[in-house]
């Protein structure tokens, strides 16, 4: 054994006493009040905002067989873009909510994991998906709805408001509020308007609708909260004329029942403007809206998180550390919640997961239960050749986790915990766990292919991660960068490595961005100085020259298993024992297992300042062929 093998083992023992023992009695009671992942209350929208929420337990009730239409986003509450459109759905349901007697703005979470089986079977594909369903709505084999291709505000509401007058509703729906949506013809007069209306009716609004407009629509369904008043359209200008209206400038006329007409001229030329000079008219004859209900299921409030600054410092002071409870958390949101999701897994998607499995087993960083688990749900999904449902991978997963449980360590986030609920989470444990397994492969000589996690990776994103605008993104990505072309298992390390970072460049100063986790190049020169060949510069603009060896080393030393932090693992007897038997191997008293994080957390600084040294000293001999992290775990 080399003098570089002696101070490497004696700096590794260090950081194992550091690693171990982990969590604080202390913080149990903290991480215990964490909401699980899949708490619904935890969704993009508040009991503030006009979004209806709706979860599995209200869907059918609120939106399916009802006399009203529904406009239902499905998203999934990590899903980037989906954050970045939610102030814009918040918008559209505050805009929108005039007309919520004839259409409702609705949401569902799909990242909720109680809401899978409606995502399933509404197949949803992306994220965040808009469909309108009309009243009476049943669902059926391809029938789940229609889309709307649009995110722009103005372009929902006309589309909504075709989709609307376009229904042919039947006397079942028994929506007294409904429009009538037929224009007016050459038989109809100021008198005969009002025939078949209800004595509350007062006046009729006539309002022209060029071709190709839904300017009358929204008109009518803006004053749904008008019950005195009752819109027609008309489309043809000598019609038109019949009711004063001039289509250059005045569009919209009121008639009432004495047979009186009075033409007027919005501001401008949309439903909501229209609707505004109507109702100033209005009110000045004293005529006031009913008060606009908002058809808001009940919701249990949101549960308070306390304590998340605690563990948000804690995770300050350990910027780079890696977490068993994210790579944890990343497992089980993909088995529970995306791949379960799927309707149909066949094909390319059955392939893929086949593939990711596979990898997770050979790279799995659970305990002895977690393994069997992912072998057993890996060998239940290999027998498939043609298809497997969602439904049937889910079912399988419930039934192998009651078999083996207790299989996770932990229930929440660490690392990757935001400062708000609805921040970091689940796509920041997806990397995290990809480069954990990159790492494992490229110290593993099990398979020489240096493509296997990268692979596994496409494959995954491709096929099942619920961030579709990530996925699309990624996937560019990859082929501009050449991943089919990363010649060997270190190169793909830092592949990914380099991949994350363009996206974090990218991503730096977004709306989605964590204010207490501001986007970085990584690894900070405070966490690897030695990773920057110009150490100085810390120029915005100016390129980072990496110090690629070094990057290597460092990726391969957070990732490294005996240097995973278990810091919030609840259960840590569930996982591999390699650090405890480590130390009775070497008879080293169990004194220090309940070591406190910070005493930890100078004893791993001192390691890495000590392997700095070391390096230093034995000028990285044999340094490429014998990474420290993978040479030790080799010899134990
Ligand atoms: C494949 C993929 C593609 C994505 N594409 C998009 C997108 O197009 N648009 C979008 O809005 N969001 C995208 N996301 C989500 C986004 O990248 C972040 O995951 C999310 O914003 C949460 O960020 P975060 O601050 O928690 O850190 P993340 O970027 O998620 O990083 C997680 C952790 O990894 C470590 N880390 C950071 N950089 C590196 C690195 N270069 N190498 C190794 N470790 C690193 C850090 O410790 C960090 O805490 C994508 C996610 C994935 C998994
Ligand atoms: C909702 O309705 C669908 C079919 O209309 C049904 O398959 C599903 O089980 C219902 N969900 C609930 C929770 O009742
Ligand atoms: C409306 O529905 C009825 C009964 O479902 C049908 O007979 C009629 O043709 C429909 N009309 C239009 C315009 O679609
Ligand atoms: C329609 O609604 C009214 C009152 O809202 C109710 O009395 C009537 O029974 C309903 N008719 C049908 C067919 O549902
Ligand atoms: C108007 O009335 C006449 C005579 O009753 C009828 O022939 C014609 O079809 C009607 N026009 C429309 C558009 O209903
Ligand atoms: C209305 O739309 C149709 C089909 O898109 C088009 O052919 C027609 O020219 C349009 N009419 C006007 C007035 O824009
Ligand atoms: C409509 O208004 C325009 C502009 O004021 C005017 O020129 C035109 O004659 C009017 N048309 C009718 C039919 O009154």
């Amino acid at each position: 054994m080399s003098a570089t093998h002696l101070v490497i083992l004696a700096v590794a023992l260090l950081v194992d006493f550091a690693s171990a023992g982990v969590p604080l009695p202390r913080y149990e009671a903290l991480l215990k009040e964490q909401s699980a992942p899949s708490d619904p209350t935890l969704g993009l929208y508040d009991d503030g905002d006009k979004v209806v929420r709706l979860t599995v337990n209200n869907f059918n009730s609120t939106v399916v067989d009802q006399n009203r239409g529904a406009l239902v986003e499905f998203y999934n509450t990590y899903c980037g873009h989906c954050r970045r459109f939610a102030p814009t759905y918040k918008a559209v349901a505050e805009h929108l909510l005039p007309w919520s007697e004839v259409l409702i703005v609705a949401a569902i979470d799909c990242a909720a994991e109680e809401n899978n089986g409606v995502c399933r079977n509404y197949e949803v594909m992306g994220y965040p998906t808009l469909r309108y369903l009309g009243p009476g709505f049943q669902p059926g084999p391809q029938h789940y709805g229609q889309s709307l291709q649009t995110q722009d505000i103005n372009e929902i509401r006309e589309i909504l408001a075709g989709m609307v007058a376009a229904e042919n509703l039947t006397s079942s729906h028994n929506n007294s509020y409904w429009p009538n949506f037929h224009f007016l013809t050459e038989n109809d007069s100021a008198n005969s308007l009002f025939e078949g209306l209800s004595s509350v009716t007062q006046y009729v609004a006539v309002v022209h609708e060029p071709e190709n407009s839904t300017v009358g629509v929204e008109l009518a369904l803006f004053m749904t909260q008008w019950p005195t008043v009752s819109v027609r359209r008309v489309i043809d200008p000598a019609v038109a004329a019949k009711f004063k209206i001039n289509t250059s400038n005045l569009p919209l006329s009121l008639v009432d029942r004495k047979g009186e007409i009075t033409a007027y001229a919005p501001e401008s030329t949309n439903g909501e403007s229209y609707a505004k000079k109507l109702s100033e008219v209005l009110g000045k004859k004293n005529i006031t809206p009913r008060p606009v209900k908002v058809h808001q299921p009940s919701v249990t409030p949101a549960t308070k998180i306390t304590g998340q600054n605690e563990l948000i410092d804690e995770v300050h002071r350990n910027k780079h550390f890696v977490y068993q409870a994210d790579l944890e958390q990343a497992i089980r949101t993909v088995l529970h919640n995306e791949v379960s999701k799927v309707g149909e897994i066949s094909g390319e998607k059955l392939l893929a997961l086949q593939r990711f499995l596979a990898v997770l087993q050979r790279y799995n960083p659970l305990g002895a239960n977690g393994h069997q688990l992912v072998a057993k749900l890996k060998d239940f999904v290999v027998q498939f050749n043609d298809q497997v449902s969602g439904k049937q991978f889910e079912e399988e997963l419930k039934r192998l986790e009651a078999h083996l449980s207790p299989v996770y360590s932990s229930t929440h986030f660490v690392g990757c915990a935001g400062s708000s609920p609805r921040l970091r989470g689940f796509s920041c444990s997806l990397w995290t766990l990809f480069h954990f397994m990159t790492v494992q492969a490229a110290n593993n000589e099990e398979s020489q292919d240096p493509l296997e996690v990268l692979q596994a990776m496409h494959g995954y994103i491709k096929n099942f991660f619920g961030c579709t605008e990530c996925s699309e993104h990624f996937q560019a990505m990859a082929s501009r960068r050449k991943i089919w072309s990363v010649p060997n298992k270190e190169e793909a390390v830092l592949w990914l490595w380099a991949a994350h970072n363009e996206v974090n460049q990218r991503l730096a100063g977004d709306a989605t961005e964590d204010p207490e986790f501001p986007k970085k190049q990584f690894p900070a020169p405070d966490s690897c100085s030695e990773c920057y060949r110009t150490p100085g510069s810390k120029s915005e603009n100016l390129e980072i020259e990496w110090n690629k060896d070094a990057v290597l080393g460092f990726l391969k030393n957070i990732h490294n298993p005996q240097f995973i932090s278990r810091y919030g693992v609840q259960r840590e007897e569930l996982l591999h024992p390699t650090a405890d038997k480590m130390r009775q191997k070497r008879q080293i008293s169990s004194v220090f297992t309940d070591m406190d994080m910070r005493m930890g957390m100078l004893l791993y600084a001192f390691c890495i300042v000590m392997m700095v040294l070391a390096f230093k000293l034995f000028a990285f001999k044999g340094y490429r062929k014998k990474p420290y992290g993978h040479d030790l775990l080799g010899k134990v």
